[in-house]
């Protein structure tokens, strides 16, 4: 496991190529993936069912042969373990209720117990660890991301109330966010004892605060999250900020061990900004996998030689889409697999 690709390239030492994984690598987009998740149309209980999220962690492993595997899960578990219900809507996405807006919405929340509350990701990590021979990457969403599918309690609306809770609830949201980040660091320290080999945290909502507001509501917390885990657990981290309102530099202020890029960064310009101390991960947008194999390989290998040296993972810069055609996920994977660099 030590000697894997895709630790090798988080400590920087050489591949004979780059890692490859991809974000929400078991998804939709897979027919197998659909069937399984048909056993369980219900996506919370899904998740609750070690055996199936164990199932489901495997199946992209075992056909496209990751680098890495990340446990079958959502970053919503843990608002759910918080005391709010998540019902995920076809077509709607997640809904969580009752959404947090009043005193007493906040004074619900409570700290999750580990193992009483998100046992079953637990156990999904203890079953599926010896069926691996890639390191698995347990997760979480940063506190902001996760606060603002609390505040709003929906997906797919813009997330004006968490956006507004910056200035109208101000020491209400501090409050929450602070109890996140504490929970952040016992669900991901959990994930890390029960066999995950890496850690990593996502901030998908990053582009809606303004500088000010993103370093105080979600980067700072980040820093305590990281710096914490890091003292705890010897264990890589991966940063994932979609669309930062700061810059890389002020991202790396974290020292995580890999900066996961979106598709609107860019692979050279990353690495100069940040110096040779962090690996770099990513960056095809999922659209490209839309497109046909040839166009797909050139795309790809122009991603690659964007980073010739070691401290490179190959990824998408965001979630494959549900609609992608299998074989062109086939086509993005055979590039890197067969690239020299
Ligand atoms: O393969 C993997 O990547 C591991 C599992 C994983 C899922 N969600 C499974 C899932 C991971 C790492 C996530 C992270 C996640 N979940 C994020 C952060 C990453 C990102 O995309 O920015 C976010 C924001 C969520 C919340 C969430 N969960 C959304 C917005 C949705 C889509 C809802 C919809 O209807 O479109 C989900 C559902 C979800 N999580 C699916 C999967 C495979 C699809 C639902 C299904 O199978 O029915």
């Amino acid at each position: 496991m030590h000697s894997s690709r895709f630790l090798k390239a988080i400590r920087q030492e050489p591949v004979d190529r780059p890692p490859v994984w991809v974000l929400r690598q078991a998804g939709r987009y897979d027919p197998e993936f659909q069937a399984l998740r048909a056993q369980c149309p219900d996506f919370m209980a899904f998740c609750k069912q070690p055996e199936l999220a164990c199932q489901a962690t495997l199946i992209p492993i075992k056909k496209f042969q990751f680098d890495a595997a990340i446990i079958f899960s959502d970053i919503l578990t843990l608002p759910h373990a918080a005391g709010q219900t998540v019902h995920f809507e076809k077509g709607i996405g997640p809904i969580l209720s009752p959404p947090i807006r009043t005193s007493a919405d906040y004074a619900r929340i409570g700290m999750p117990d580990m193992e009483q509350d998100l046992g079953y990701v637990g156990q999904a990590i203890r079953m599926v660890k010896p069926e691996l021979s890639v390191p698995l990457i347990g997760f979480s969403g940063s506190p902001w991301t996760l606060a603002c599918y609390m505040i709003e309690g929906r997906g797919k609306q813009g997330f004006k109330a968490a956006i507004n809770a910056t200035e109208s609830q101000p020491k209400q949201l501090e409050t929450l966010i602070q109890q996140l980040t504490d929970m952040v660091i016992d669900y991901l320290s959990y994930q890390a004892e029960c066999g995950a080999d890496c850690l990593m945290l996502f901030d998908s909502w990053a582009s809606l605060l303004p500088p000010d507001a993103y370093r105080y509501f979600s980067l700072e917390p980040l820093k305590r999250i990281t710096q914490t885990l890091k003292y705890k657990h010897n264990l890589p981290i991966i940063l994932y900020a979609r669309m930062p309102p700061l810059a890389l530099t002020e991202l790396n202020e974290c020292h995580c061990d890999v900066l996961g890029l979106d598709e609107f960064q860019n692979i050279k310009n990353a690495r100069q900004l940040l110096g040779p101390q962090i690996t770099l991960q990513g960056n095809l947008a999922p659209q490209q996998l839309l497109t046909n194999p040839k166009n797909i390989e050139t795309a790809t290998l122009g991603m690659l030689k964007q980073h010739p040296e070691p401290g490179y993972i190959a990824n998408l810069g965001h979630g494959i889409l549900p609609e992608t055609p299998i074989e062109n996920l086939q086509a993005f994977v055979n590039t890197v697999q067969n690239y020299t660099p």
